[in-house]
């Protein structure tokens, strides 16, 4: 079992909400950040009725310089320092970029990559002082391979995969764990968020987000790098990793296209 202080990003929905649920229940205190001030004070209601865990509630907006100031401060408090950093919020967009608004592809940069990488930057140092503690960083399958119609989502999720597996080796000495996870087609708000007819994914490999939870938080005890949660879903990014590259990203665009609904 975990135990001690977990900060979680995106706590107010679907993965984030079910790692909140789950790292309390594990006899864990948390700090949940999110927009939704509303969604989250009634989870830190629940949270303390249900398993006596003190949540505090950061309500920041992460695509805002001042919304993740807020967040690098309360991880470099080491007065109530913070053990395990769960980068979880995201969005992605579908559609051809060349019509997509470009302001919101932009936000989708600032909140998947940039606010991940500060974040990481803001507790790691302690973490590394008191060799104990880790991050996991949640990129998506969507990393392994170009996903043309959802060009921009697929790039930030590469970059966090790539930019976790290399924290893992660089921080791991020190007792400090990284994870990359990697969910498949996970049944939250995501979907709705984006716009994405998701109505073609085929039920076997479509997860719950406690499914996915489950599977991120044995691999972070176990001081994995990469978890990719579900059978099928390690088959796809299998199948991507070790695909010739036109074929990876042909077979992308084939899903991504229809996601898009092109
Ligand atoms: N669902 C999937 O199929 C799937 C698959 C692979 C990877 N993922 C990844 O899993 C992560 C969680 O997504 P989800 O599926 O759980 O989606 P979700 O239900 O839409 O949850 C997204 C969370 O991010 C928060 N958020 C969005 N914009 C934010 C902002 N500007 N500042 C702060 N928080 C913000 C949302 O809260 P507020 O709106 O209250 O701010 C919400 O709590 C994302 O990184 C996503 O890319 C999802």
């Amino acid at each position: 079992m975990i135990r001690g202080r977990a900060l979680v990003t995106g706590a107010s929905s679907g993965i984030g909400l079910a790692f909140a649920r789950r790292l309390a229940a594990d006899g864990n205190d948390l700090v949940v950040v999110a927009r939704s001030g509303g969604r989250l004070h009634e989870l830190a209601e629940e949270l303390k009725r249900t398993h006596r865990s003190e949540a505090e509630v950061l309500v920041a907006d992460l695509t805002t310089p001042d919304g993740v100031a807020a967040v690098e401060r309360r991880l470099a408090d080491t007065s109530q320092a913070v053990d395990l950093l769960v980068n979880n919020a995201g969005f992605g967009t579908f559609g051809r970029f060349a019509e997509l608004p470009i302001d919101k592809e932009v936000e989708e940069i600032e909140l998947n990559v940039v606010a991940l990488v500060r974040l990481t930057r803001a507790v790691l140092p302690g973490l590394i002082a008191r060799r104990t503690g880790g991050v996991i960083n949640v990129a998506s399958i969507a990393a392994y391979q170009p996903g043309p119609w959802e060009a921009t989502y697929c790039a930030t999720k590469a970059f966090v995969h790539s930019f976790s597996q290399a924290l893992h080796e660089e921080v791991k000495s020190s007792g400090v764990k990284v994870l990359s996870l990697c969910p498949g087609f996970t049944v939250t708000e995501f979907q709705d968020r984006s716009g994405a007819d998701s109505s073609g994914v085929p039920g076997f490999v479509t997860q719950t987000a406690d499914q996915v939870v489950d599977a991120a938080l044995k691999a972070y005890r176990r001081g994995r790098a990469i978890r990719v949660p579900g059978g099928p879903n390690k088959v796809l990014a299998a199948t991507a990793r070790l695909s010739p590259q036109l074929m990876a990203r042909k077979m992308a665009g084939a899903v991504g296209r229809r996601l898009a609904k092109i």
